[in-house]
């Protein structure tokens, strides 16, 4: 029997792919999201109780779908990870880093599909901390922020929803996105995030969380 359900946002590769390795290597019944299911890179060689959904994160009435077929599944954690950065328009990043984590969420929530004291964790990234400046974050940087703005403004309703939120800087990795010469592994980063997401309680709710466990400031 496994353990409680978990789903990771964008799990095709890097972070998210060993996010779900993790998690099935722990004993839980992990959903995991690609956009293409018959090809879905990492993923394609990992064993475990694992069911793939498609979703591009863009799709909103595709992410409403997902969450109608989520609806009641009792999930212990929620991990937005699906991002983009270098190569997008300033519109496509605020589409696919600030507004998509948002509305899934809602849409997660609304169905019932999250268990009371569940944990809702969205990738954000430290080149969106303000840091109560106002100096341009680059194009990255403000969708990211915005994430972050939007999390904020959400905070209080998914708090009386009964889940514990929190946004998470993965630190700096070694992938597709964070490039060769990142200092930490993916292992590195998601045996921190792990041991994070094990560890939240009502109070860190609503915070601004780093891989390894520190508050980092806005
Ligand atoms: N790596 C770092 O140093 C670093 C630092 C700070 C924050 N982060 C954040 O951590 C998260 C994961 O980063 P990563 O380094 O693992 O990135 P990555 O290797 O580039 O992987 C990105 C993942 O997001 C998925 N994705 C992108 N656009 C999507 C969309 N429209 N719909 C659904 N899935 C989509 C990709 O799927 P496809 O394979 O289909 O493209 C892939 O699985 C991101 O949110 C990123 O901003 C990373």
């Amino acid at each position: 029997m496994s353990l409680e359900p978990v789903l990771v946002v964008g799990a095709s590769r890097g972070i998210g792919a060993e996010l779900v390795r993790r998690y099935l290597a722990d004993g839980h019944h992990v959903h995991a999201t690609v956009r293409d299911v018959s090809s879905s890179g990492e993923l394609a060689t990992v064993d475990g109780d694992l069911v793939l959904h498609q979703l591009d994160v863009r799709d909103s009435a595709r992410a409403a779908e997902l969450a109608a077929e989520l609806s009641g599944a009792g999930l212990a954690l929620v991990i937005h990870n699906a991002g983009i950065n270098r190569g997008y328009s300033a519109a496509e990043l605020m589409k696919v880093n600030a507004a998509a984590p948002i509305r899934l969420v809602e849409l997660l929530l609304d169905a019932g599909a999250v268990r009371p004291g569940g944990v809702v964790a969205i990738m954000t990234s430290q080149l969106g901390a303000r840091r109560g400046g106002t100096k341009g974050l680059g194009d990255y940087g403000e969708s990211k922020a915005a994430l972050n703005d939007h999390f904020r403004q959400r905070a209080d309703d998914w708090g009386r929803a009964g889940v514990i939120a929190v946004v998470v800087h993965p630190g700096w990795v070694r992938t597709d996105m964070g490039g060769d010469s990142a200092p930490l592994s993916v292992e590195e980063s998601v045996t921190g995030m792990h041991h994070l997401f094990a560890g939240l309680t009502a109070a860190d709710h609503g915070r601004f969380w780093t891989w390894d466990g520190r508050e980092h400031p806005w």
